[in-house]
């Protein structure tokens, strides 16, 4: 029996996280089981490569160490938790997966997607989303919104928060360019609204995939 894998996707301050409780909790609701995941981090060897890749203080991590690094976390998700979730027949959610790596990585850092999806084949083994949703917002907007939160939790997991304005933009055009290059996976949603307009379009996406793996 084969599961469903969501995603949630978005730019700095995008308020995926907050997107992705919110269907965790409906979902269960309805009576599904859900892994929650998120991308990096997840299992607890992940949490500390986590560190590693986030730290303010890493500033000298080359662009290659952190692509690897951020599959290092994927590869051990996906064999620890995601892949016996799945194969148990369960709802998968992970807090951003490979499409952020391919927007940051990829596009932001320049190093392509082709070097992306190649690592991608060998650490994920064919664990592709069956949905994934942008929650998109303006790059100032965003960034605006995480680092106001940063400050207030005097979190120091801000490395690539602390990217240029450019960089972001980046990232922000590459969702878009995605979402265009893959309209039935990628569905990007306007995150600029209240939390509960964004969980309504959230779930308007994800039920019909639930219901009809009923
Ligand atoms: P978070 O803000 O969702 O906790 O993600 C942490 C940061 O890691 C965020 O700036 C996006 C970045 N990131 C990548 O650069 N590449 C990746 O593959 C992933 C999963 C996250």
């Amino acid at each position: 029996m084969r599961g469903i894998f969501l995603t949630l996707e978005g730019p700095e301050g995008s308020g995926k996280s907050t997107q992705a409780r919110l269907l965790a909790s409906r979902l269960r609701s309805a009576g599904r089981t859900v892994l929650e995941t998120a991308e990096p981090g997840g299992t607890p060897i992940g949490l500390q490569i986590r560190r590693v890749l986030l730290d303010s203080k890493n500033s000298e991590l080359c662009p290659t160490a952190e692509l690897l690094l951020m599959f290092a976390c994927r590869a051990q998700n996906v064999d620890q938790w995601i892949l016996p979730a799945l194969s148990r027949g369960e709802i998968v959610i992970s807090d951003r997966f490979t499409d952020s790596t391919l927007v940051y990585q990829g596009a932001a850092r320049g190093l392509g997607a082709e070097v992306v999806y190649e690592i991608d084949r060998i650490a994920c083994r064919g664990v592709v989303p069956d949905l994934t949703l942008v929650i998109d917002i303006d790059t100032e907007t965003g960034l605006e919104r995480a680092r106001k939160r940063n400050r207030a939790t005097q979190d120091v997991e801000t490395r690539l928060d602390e990217q240029g304005l450019s960089f972001h933009r980046k990232v922000h055009d590459a969702y878009h360019q995605l979402a265009a290059d893959e309209p039935r996976r990628i569905k990007l949603i306007d995150g600029a609204r209240d939390e509960a307009a964004v969980a309504q379009d959230v779930w308007d996406a994800v039920r019909p995939l639930v219901e009809s793996a009923r």
